[in-house]
């Protein structure tokens, strides 16, 4: 390891401490009294930003939140001309959701930054650590929104989709004091940046199975999205026979089970994540039946060959029970390799740190996969405790392994030439 800066060598895992002591700032505001839930532009969700951006602030950055929440805050370089490197990940939370999930990746930037700034350590480039603003695509069912505008690859139309009440993307950003005027001023040049980091929880049982700290990001799986809502005929539980139903329901039910036999071959998984009946009550033959289906793959070809064998057998589902099924494409993102010379540069820090090299795919998405393409991306994983649960409460990490993420991105960040 590289020579160790600011508080950070004083004290056994003060890194991790502070880490942990952030995160735990950060899940304060939850839009449910019972759980953490943080969704897009929803009042806890702005709280939150506002967190993040006092840290910023109070580290020395040049803060500044942009037209679609992301909270921006530069670590200047003594050199005017140099590119900046991004490290950044999410802030907003799944349903019921763990505090470490995208948030760790944010927290553990801003620790780092505070021991550069204390050292009054200067870089070859500009940091920018960027707490992107919505990634999950709970509230709108749009993912990757702030990651897709900084990379410059933000499609307009989703500001037309829809909460659950009705309010439309671009209604909330108005709401919440943002200008979707402005969204094309917050996407960046590739010319001016090097490289994006992000670090993350695994959100997996592997490191937790190898028990290893940290891993090195390879590849993350490719992941279509899709939106279906299944038209039946709605009726009287009690009098119309069973020969007769044109059951939403138990089309859906067909529909999850026929995506859960496809998705069981090698190297896919596939999911209904939503399922509802809307106006549902125990005496009605269901009219309608709402869900999505998430579908990824490492290999692209799977994913789709998958998708389209889901799709064709939704087909034959609609005819055989008269019911009428309507897909739409919520997301298709392709399977993203991190660059060799990032995973490298991780790897041979990993080794300073005096950790085994461990390299492993994500099959969770992430911020990074907006910049494929854009620049070289690289991923460091956390372990996550209790068996590698993520999506929930029990999400959990260490001290010690999040003082490993810290001081192995610092000295990524201290190693990694400039370009
Ligand atoms: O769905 C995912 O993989 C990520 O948590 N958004
Ligand atoms: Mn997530
Ligand atoms: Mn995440």
């Amino acid at each position: 390891m590289t020579a160790q800066v600011g508080v950070a060598a004083a004290q056994p895992n003060a890194l991790g401490t502070r880490i942990l002591e952030l995160t735990d700032s950060l899940a304060q505001w939850s839009e449910s009294p019972r759980a953490l839930t943080c969704t897009y532009l929803t009042n806890a969700h702005r709280a939150v930003a506002g967190e993040i951006a006092r840290l910023m602030s109070n580290i020395g950055l040049e803060t500044r939140i942009d037209a679609v929440g992301n909270v921006v805050g530069r670590y200047r370089s003594h050199s005017p001309a140099a590119k900046s490197v991004i490290v950044g990940s999410h802030y907003d939370t799944v349903a019921n959701a763990g505090k470490y999930d995208g948030r760790l990746g944010i927290v553990t930037a801003i620790a780092v930054a505070e021991q550069l700034a204390a050292a009054g350590m200067a870089l070859p480039f500009h940091l920018d650590i960027i707490a992107f603003s919505e990634e999950e695509g709970v509230r709108f069912s749009s993912a990757y929104i702030g990651s897709s505008v900084v990379a410059g690859r933000f499609d307009r139309g989703e500001l037309l989709r829809r909460d659950a009440k009705g309010v439309t993307m671009e209604e909330a950003m108005r709401t919440a004091g943002l200008d979707p005027a402005n969204i094309a001023s917050a996407a960046r040049r590739k010319d001016d940046i090097a490289a994006y980091l992000e670090v993350h929880i695994e959100q997996g049982p592997v490191l937790f199975e190898s028990d290893l700290p940290v891993g090195v990001v390879t590849a993350i799986a490719g992941n279509s999205r899709f939106g279906v809502s299944i038209e039946g005929v709605a009726g009287h539980a009690g009098t119309v026979p069973m020969a007769y139903r044109h059951d939403a329901a138990a089309a859906a039910a067909e529909v999850v089970l026929c995506v859960e036999q496809r998705c069981s071959r090698t190297g896919l998984v596939g999911t209904v994540g939503r399922l509802a009946v809307p106006d549902g009550a125990p005496n009605v033959v269901p009219g309608r039946c709402d869900l999505t289906i998430d579908v990824r793959s490492g290999v692209d070809a799977d994913r789709r060959a998958a998708t389209k064998d889901i799709l064709a057998d939704m087909d034959d589902i609609g005819k055989k029970r008269g019911v009428t099924i309507k897909t739409t494409s919520l997301l298709d993102a392709a399977a993203v390799q991190c660059s060799p010379r990032l995973q490298g540069l991780f790897a041979a820090s990993v080794e300073r740190a005096g950790l085994p090299v461990f390299r492993l795919p994500s099959g969770a998405g992430h911020d990074a996969v907006m910049f494929d393409g854009f620049t070289e991306i690289g991923m460091l994983f956390v372990r996550c405790g209790n068996g590698g649960v993520s999506h929930s409460p029990l999400e959990t990490v260490t001290a010690s392994d999040c003082d490993y993420a810290a001081r192995i991105l610092m000295d990524v960040l201290e190693t990694l030439p400039p370009r």
